[in-house]
């Protein structure tokens, strides 16, 4: 198995807002491996973005984090701002999910991406626009294009130029979020065929941030699913998609247009009153008794997978997996006990 390059270990974030503390990510652990994909998915509002900033510490100032994000040995969380910077670009690329955040309007893209050499490697105006130009090629821009500004490019081509600025100082570690958002089937497979091309090429690893769980399970080696702040799964890509683990992974698949469709009911929770017990409990066609009140850890492994759910993924299985989902009753009436031993 190979090591781990990021290590994110018990990580909490909260906003304070005027609605009260905005509890985004709690109890995160997991790690990025030496060469690997991980896609981390969920719904909009699950704390994805969150994580993914906190990794760079890219947090607005009302954000209060706590726990250890260690890259290649060092915790990024405990080192002063200064020695931060090294790691921003250089070590870890990240692709915003909004471009305008990372692309400035009034630069040519040649000199955007130029800039990033002059400040980072100290390199002189020729040589960095050189690179510049190289970098664009390497996208699939022709490099005769630096000159042009970023209104003058297509969503599609925009958002090569993002993937450019991410990868322009050889990370090890990309942090790609929504990179295919708002573009169209055809486009989106471009993009992500692109990126993870790259990525592959340079044997560095990505952290592979998206709401498109078809997308991520096509490209990613392994999968972390979040649901309201929380990883209530992780396993590699191929078992999560074939065999979840958590009714909210499989309530994401039957949500895919191959796969009936089915939109997941409910509402997404608050993130300032999170239900009780497992967070999905209210909207979860699984859950028992106990679900309410007790909160479950991340169980496992089961090979290399785990879940946050007492059910085990046998006997939900047998209980109603092998029956059209719509015919599941909610089982009831499960003590704890009972539900770690079933
Ligand atoms: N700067 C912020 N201030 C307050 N709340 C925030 C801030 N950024 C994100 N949030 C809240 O944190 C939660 C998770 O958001 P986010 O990480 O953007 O989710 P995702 O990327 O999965 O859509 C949401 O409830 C969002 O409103
Ligand atoms: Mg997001």
């Amino acid at each position: 198995m190979s090591s781990a390059l990021l290590s994110i270990e018990d990580l909490n974030v909260s906003f304070k807002t005027s609605k009260g503390i905005v509890k985004a990510n709690e109890g995160i652990s997991l790690e990025v491996r030496d060469g690997e994909i991980l896609g981390l998915i969920g719904e909009t509002g699950c704390g994805k973005t969150t994580l993914g900033k906190a990794v760079l510490r890219l947090l607005s100032e009302n954000a209060k984090l706590d726990g250890k994000i260690v890259y290649r040995g060092t915790n990024l969380l405990s080192l002063p701002e200064k020695e931060m910077r090294r790691f921003r670009g250089k070590e870890i690329g990240i692709m915003l999910q909004n471009p305008s955040a990372c692309i400035n309007p009034v630069l040519s893209t040649g000199r955007q991406i130029a800039e990033i050499y002059r400040y980072h490697e100290g390199m002189g105006k020729k040589e960095a626009e050189k690179k510049a130009g190289d970098m664009l090629e390497l996208v699939g821009i022709s490099s005769l294009r630096k000159n042009d500004y970023p209104h003058q490019f297509s969503g599609g081509m925009l958002q090569r130029v993002m993937v450019a600025i991410g990868l322009a100082l050889r990370p090890g570690l990309l942090i790609a979020d929504e990179p295919t958002k708002g573009l169209d089937q055809d486009m989106k497979v471009q993009i992500a065929e692109l990126i993870v091309g790259l990525v592959r090429k340079e044997n560095a690893s990505m952290l592979l941030i998206t709401h498109d769980l078809d997308l991520a399970g096509s490209l990613a080696d392994r999968l972390a699913v979040m649901y309201a702040g929380e990883i209530v799964e992780i396993g590699k890509a191929e078992a999560v998609i074939s065999k979840p683990k958590h009714p909210y992974t499989l309530d994401l698949l039957h949500s895919l247009p191959g796969k009936g469709l089915r939109t997941v009911l409910g509402q997404p929770p608050s993130l300032v009153s999170p239900p009780s017990g497992c967070r999905y409990h209210p909207r979860c066609s699984f859950r028992f008794d106990a679900c309410s009140r007790v909160h479950p850890p991340l169980l496992g492994p089961d090979g290399e997978g785990f879940t946050r759910c007492f059910l085990s993924e046998k006997e939900r299985r047998k209980e109603t997996l092998e029956q059209p989902l719509l015919n599941a009753q909610p089982v009831i009436g499960c003590e704890k006990e009972e539900i770690w031993h079933c």
